[in-house]
């Protein structure tokens, strides 16, 4: 699927893009010929990669923009809007990490990563939804998950719930564009193993060495074994714009996962971890 022909000339809103992901899809939306709105909470990243983008001859709007409010995120619409007349793709990508046993992790960064992983996701894609309803003209809705939306781990579980939260609102999403026969195109991203900041920036309460050790081990992973930010955005962009809704950065990996998950399923098993995943407990 050639991006450019669904989307050059059209306008990309991208939460989370001061970093990683979000960043990657950013910078290939624009090499495409989108005009991007980059929002984040991390306002000097942001103007910086919008000053990048802008040097390459493409339109870069930075809106700091925090997913949790309800009220940004309408300001963060009305902002693309106002400044480039439509938005053909809004990709709710912000998302935070943590590590840690379910009972340590403090009741506050509990509330923080589900408000921005899950809250940010739904009603960013609400938001947005509504706008392009109104305006009937064919639009893009993708959502970062994770691979991890397919499996479980412990020690990551407010992570791993939010990821399964953001697929199955999703999976409703689409079918609820079905049922109005909407123009309305809505992918789950999948990401696997992803080069980014998002293990570094994983609150760090109550640290322990097993904390530690663990946060160290798949940030090192990622940082090893991961894509670039601009390479996972090459493949997604590619797969939103083919329509697809399962939107995956290792398409392999995925099968097996989802192989894995309906053989668990069928088979009423008893929840164990993946043989992948035994080694980083040991
Ligand atoms: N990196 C991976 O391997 C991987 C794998 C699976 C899924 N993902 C998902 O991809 C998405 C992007 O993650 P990443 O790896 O690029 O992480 P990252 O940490 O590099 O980037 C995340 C960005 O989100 C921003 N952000 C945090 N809180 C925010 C808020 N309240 N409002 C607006 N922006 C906020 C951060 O400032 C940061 O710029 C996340 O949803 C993550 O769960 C990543």
């Amino acid at each position: 699927m050639n991006k450019a022909k669904i989307f050059k000339g059209g306008t990309a809103v991208i939460t989370g893009a001061g970093s990683g992901i979000g960043e990657g899809l950013a910078r290939v939306a624009a090499a495409i010929g989108m005009n991007v709105v980059l929002a984040d909470v991390a306002a000097d990243r942001i103007a910086q990669l919008a000053a990048e983008i802008e040097a390459t001859g493409a339109a870069a709007l930075p809106v700091v923009t925090d997913v949790t409010d309800i009220a940004a995120l309408e300001r963060l619409a009305d902002a693309a809007y106002d400044r480039f007349g439509d938005v053909r793709l809004v990709v709710n990508n912000a998302g935070i990490e943590t590590i840690g046993f379910s009972w340590d992790i403090p009741d506050a960064t509990w509330d923080r990563l589900l408000s921005i992983n899950v809250r940010g996701v739904v009603h960013g894609s609400r938001i947005f939804a509504r706008h392009m309803l109104e305006r009937g003209t064919p639009g893009y809705i993708a959502n970062v998950a994770s691979i991890g939306a397919l499996g479980m781990m412990p020690t990551q579980a407010p992570y791993m719930m939010s990821k399964h939260a953001v697929l199955s609102f999703t999976e409703c999403l689409y079918l609820e564009m079905q049922l109005k026969n909407a123009p309305i195109h809505v992918s789950a991203v999948l990401p696997a193993q992803v080069a980014t900041r998002i293990f570094e920036d994983a609150p760090a309460d109550r640290q322990s060495d097993f904390v530690e050790r663990q946060r160290a081990m798949m940030h090192g992973m990622i940082s090893q074994m991961g894509l670039t930010p601009v390479e996972a955005g090459e493949v997604i962009l590619d797969g939103i714009a083919s329509g697809a809704f399962w939107v995956s950065t290792h398409p392999e990996t995925t099968a097996q996962m989802a192989r894995a998950r309906s053989d668990y399923l069928a088979a009423l098993a008893m929840p164990a971890l993946a043989d992948q995943a035994k080694a980083l407990f040991q």
